[in-house]
């Protein structure tokens, strides 16, 4: 059975960086460091995205080249009977992780609008607020951020209806290099600012103790984090791999692809860090909100900033864009297959499903951690566990056989992969399972009660 491949390697590999480069390394990335300690919560999330997310990634190649089919039908034909559900799993996990996506989304083509009109610039009134801070928390809730919202939606809908996916492709491989180029140049903006000496001592020099001390928290979020940057857990990464020729080495894809995603998120923390020290915010607090207040402060107070704001939210915009079309794609298709109906009615069904799932987010930020910790840190943890147990226990004679196309003669490494995948990362990911539940509901009881109360 012949099917289309990637044209190229580069290809390939670019293709899949942009849909794992997104919000989760642009937003999500800095907010969690600032949640969990600095330092310590980035050699976690280092440690899992080489010893869970680059075994798990292969995982989950493996089985899309085999199949050659999307992520739910994949896991249907490998592995058959109950784990058929599965798939299930991954339609409900897109569909939720879309949902606030999408809102979060919505804020950065706001920024992109405030860039052109220059409304987060300028100096704080006395006793207020800086504009910049002003500026998110008047957009990042009601109707504003509904609005636009619904917007990010009907782009994603109007795409994937109209199947232009392979111009999203050749797309990417220009915004995957602008990325770091213009991260690049924004990181040595940051490097001269004077917080910079003490945002690289947070962000870089972890302290043991600390992590000693919080690893029920790290873990969890380390564990959510990894798996949200790579894409990993509900098979957006079978679906890219079912386009593979079996001549291609899956390991040096798999390796060149985390290291590049990585890259963005340890060059995002290099930027965000340093200029929020040097305007004197402080990450712990500031949330949600940490990437869209300190960009825009700094570039509120540069030279071309708003030049330097839009080429910025419009580079993050476009990432989020293409990580948003693959995690419909793997509703769509399934809905496609599964139900017989056409793309177009298929993709207006799902988009406005997303929208009203996403409408309760708009209003407070409190919702956005209400969809987050769920999706990262229990579905997609959950579906990661399914996944890999049922490659690694069940099928492990076929993974290893189909990883060593391309590659030749795995010998040990085959086993090694095997058994690495089979306990330690499965071990990993029930304990952040178990602890991602317990942290959930603390929170439910917690900040999520005391939103309730308030209003
Ligand atoms: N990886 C993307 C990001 O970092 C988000 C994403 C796209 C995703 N597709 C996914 C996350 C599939 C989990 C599963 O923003």
């Amino acid at each position: 059975m012949g099917r289309e491949t990637w044209r190229t390697r580069v290809g390939f590999i670019l293709a899949a960086v942009g849909s794992a480069v997104g919000l989760g390394n642009i937003w999500r990335f800095p907010f969690q460091v600032g949640q969990e300690g600095g330092a310590a919560f980035m050699v976690m999330y280092l440690a899992f995205v080489l010893l869970i997310g680059f075994p798990a990634m292969l995982a989950e190649f493996v089985v899309g080249r085999r199949t050659e089919l999307n992520a739910v039908g994949a896991v249907r034909e490998f592995a058959g009977g109950a784990w058929t559900y599965l798939g299930g799993l991954f339609v409900v996990i897109g569909f939720v992780i879309l949902s606030y996506y999408s809102v979060v989304s919505g804020w950065v083509l706001l920024y992109v609008a405030g860039s052109v009109t220059g409304a987060y610039v300028g100096d704080a009134a006395q006793g207020e607020p800086p504009v910049a801070a002003q500026f998110f928390v008047e957009i990042a809730s009601g109707w504003d951020a509904l609005f636009f919202h619904a917007i990010f939606m009907l782009i994603v809908v109007g795409i994937v209806m109209l199947g232009i996916q392979r111009g999203i492709e050749i797309g990417v491989k220009v915004m995957v290099p602008a990325i770091f180029v213009i991260f690049g140049v924004l990181s040595v903006y940051a490097f001269s600012l004077s917080g910079a000496g003490e945002a690289y001592a947070y962000y870089l020099s972890p302290n043991l103790g600390y992590i000693m001390a919080n690893w029920q928290s790290l873990v969890p979020a380390a564990a959510g984090q990894g798996f949200f940057t790579l894409s990993l857990g509900m098979g957006v990464m079978i679906t890219y791999a079912s386009y593979l020729g079996s001549d291609e080495n899956l390991a040096i894809d798999g390796t060149s692809i985390v290291v590049l995603n990585t890259s963005v998120s340890v060059l995002t923390g290099l930027i965000v860090f340093p200029i929020l020290f040097t305007a004197g915010l402080d990450p712990e607090t500031s949330g949600a909100g940490a990437l869209f207040i300190s960009v825009a402060a700094a570039l509120g107070s540069l030279p071309f900033g708003r030049v330097a704001g839009v080429l910025f939210f419009t580079t993050v915009a476009i990432a989020a864009l293409s990580s948003a079309i693959s995690l419909i794609e793997v509703v769509v298709s399934y809905t496609i297959d599964e139900y017989g109906i056409t793309r177009r009615k298929a993709t207006a069904t799902i988009g406005l499903g997303v929208f009203l799932l996403g409408a309760p987010v708009t209003i407070d930020t409190v919702f956005v951690d209400l969809y987050d910790m769920l999706a990262a840190q229990i579905l997609l943890v959950l579906g990661g566990i399914l996944l890999m147990v049922v490659i690694t226990w069940f099928h492990a004679d076929e993974a290893v056989e189909e990883l060593g196309k391309g590659i030749g003669d795995l010998g040990v490494a085959g086993s090694l992969w095997i058994w690495m995948v089979r306990i330690p990362v499965v071990v990993v990911l029930l304990v952040s399972l178990y602890l991602g539940v317990t942290g959930y509901l603390e929170f439910l009881q917690g900040p999520f009660s005391e939103f309730l109360a308030s209003i």
